[in-house]
C-alpha cells in the first residue's frame, strides 16, 4: 500500500547497457547515439519510498509528455527531494540515452560542470568538442543537480547566487530556451531567481514543491513500533509530515517516552532536539528582511493576512511583501486560504525554532 521499492540498478561511470546499443549501432551508424550511459555514482542509495505517487506522476508527465527542459523540486531539508528523484530516475531511466547525477555540495563550478557534461554526454576525440546544447539535442539526457541551494548565498533573498556561481543564471536560461529534448532536474531548498520568471503553464520551467507526506507518514512511525496510533496524525501535523523530522522525533519518543506518542504530545509545543541544527541551517540563510518577517510571524497566534499590518509594524508593506515572497521560495511559510485572499503561517516546528531564538 503505497510502498515502492527502489528498483534501481546502480551503475558506475560508463555503464552503457551494451546489448541494445551495440545491436543498433551496427545496423545504423546514426544510432550510435542510442547507446545508453547512465552515471549515478554521486547519487545516494535510498531503499524505500512511501507514497509520493501523485508527485511522481506529475514529474513523469512534465518530463516525458510535456518535455519541460528544467524542472525544480523544492522543499525543506528532509522532505524527500533526493528520495523522490531517485525513484523517478529508476522509473524513467529507459527513456534517456544519458543520465547524470551531480551534487552541488562544496560548490560546483559551472565551467567544471559544463566540461563534465560535454565529456559525459558526447565523448569525442575531436579537437573541437561539441557545444553543450548540441549534446543535449543529440542525446536525450536527464541531468540531476542535487543540493542546488549550495550555489546560493546566505543573507540575501532566496535564490541569489554566490558570486562564483552567478553564471548559472545564464546557463539555466540557455537550457530553458534553446530547443532540445533533454531535461535538467534541480533539487533545492530554494527556487532559483530566473526559474520564477521562466515558469508557467506554457513556459519552459516548472517547479514542484514537496510538502507533507500526509497520512502515509504513518508508515514511518509504524516502522519504529510507536504506540497510540490514534494520535499519530497529530504528530505528523506537528512535524509537517517531513520524513526526516518524523524519524528524528520517533527516535526521541523511543528513547525518552517508551514509544508513547500520547505522552510525548502531552508536552504541548513541538520538541526540537536534534531538529534544531537542521532548522538553524535554514534560518541562517535568511536575509535581514526575512528574519524580521519570520520573527513577527512566529509571535502571531493564527495565520496572518499581510494586508492587515499593525500600524507600528517595523517593515514597510513592500518590504514585507518582498520578505514573504522570498520565504515562500524557501518553503519556510505556508499559504492558507483566508476569507479574502491568502493568509500566511509558519509550520509548528519552524515557529517553535524562531520563538526560541
Ligand atoms: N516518501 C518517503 N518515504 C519514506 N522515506 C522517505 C520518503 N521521503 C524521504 N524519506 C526518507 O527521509 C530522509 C530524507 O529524505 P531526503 O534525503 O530525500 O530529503 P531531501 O529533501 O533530499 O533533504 P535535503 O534537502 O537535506 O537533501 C531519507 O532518509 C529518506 O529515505
Ligand atoms: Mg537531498
Amino acid at each position: 500500500d503505497g510502498f515502492i521499492t527502489n528498483k534501481f540498478s546502480w551503475c558506475n561511470e560508463n555503464c552503457p547497457y551494451p546489448k541494445a546499443g551495440k545491436k543498433r549501432s551496427t545496423a545504423n551508424p546514426d544510432k550510435v547515439k542510442t547507446e545508453k550511459r547512465h552515471d549515478l555514482t554521486e547519487a545516494p542509495k535510498i531503499d524505500r519510498l512511501y507514497n509520493r505517487i501523485r508527485e511522481l506522476n506529475t514529474l513523469k508527465q512534465w518530463i516525458l509528455e510535456d518535455n519541460i527542459p528544467i524542472i525544480t523540486v523544492i522543499g525543506l531539508s528532509g522532505i524527500g527531494k533526493t528520495a523522490i528523484a531517485l525513484e523517478l530516475v529508476a522509473q524513467i531511466k529507459d527513456n534517456f540515452d544519458r543520465i547524470l547525477w551531480r551534487n552541488c555540495t562544496n560548490g560546483l563550478a559551472l565551467k567544471t560542470l559544463k566540461t563534465n557534461l560535454i565529456q559525459f554526454l558526447s565523448p569525442s576525440s575531436q579537437t573541437k568538442p561539441p557545444s553543450l546544447t548540441n549534446c543535449l539535442r543529440t542525446h536525450r539526457s536527464l541531468i540531476v543537480l542535487d543540493d542546488f541551494q549550495e550555489l546560493f548565498t546566505n543573507g540575501q533573498l532566496a535564490g541569489t547566487y554566490l558570486p562564483e556561481s552567478k553564471d548559472y543564471g545564464k546557463f539555466l536560461k540557455q537550457i530553458a530556451t534553446t530547443p532540445h529534448n533533454s531535461c535538467l532536474l534541480l533539487l533545492s531548498w530554494e527556487k532559483p531567481l530566473e526559474i520564477a520568471t521562466l515558469e508557467g503553464k506554457k513556459n519552459p520551467c516548472r517547479t514542484l514543491q514537496l510538502n507533507s507526506l500526509g497520512e502515509s507518514a504513518k508508515d514511518i512511525l509504524r516502522e519504529r513500533e510507536l504506540t497510540d496510533e490514534d494520535r499519530w496524525l497529530e504528530l505528523i501535523e506537528l512535524y509537517s509530515g517531513n520524513p526526516l523530522w518524523l524519524t528524528i522525533v520517533a527516535n526521541t519518543i523511543e528513547e525518552l517516552f517508551e514509544g508513547s506518542v500520547a505522552e510525548f504530545l502531552a508536552r504541548g509545543s513541538p520538541f526540537l532536539g536534534d531538529l534544531e541544527a537542521i532548522l538553524h541551517e535554514h534560518y541562517r540563510r535568511l536575509s535581514e528582511l526575512e528574519k524580521l518577517a519570520i520573527c513577527w510571524l512566529a509571535k502571531v497566534e493564527n495565520a496572518v493576512d499581510i494586508s492587515e499590518l499593525p500600524a507600528d509594524f517595523i517593515l514597510s508593506e513592500s518590504e514585507l511583501l518582498k520578505a514573504v515572497q522570498s520565504l515562500l521560495k524557501r518553503c519556510l511559510i505556508e499559504k492558507v486560504k483566508g476569507q479574502k485572499g491568502r493568509k500566511f503561517v509558519l509550520s509548528p516546528a519552524v515557529k517553535e525554532y524562531v520563538k526560541n531564538l
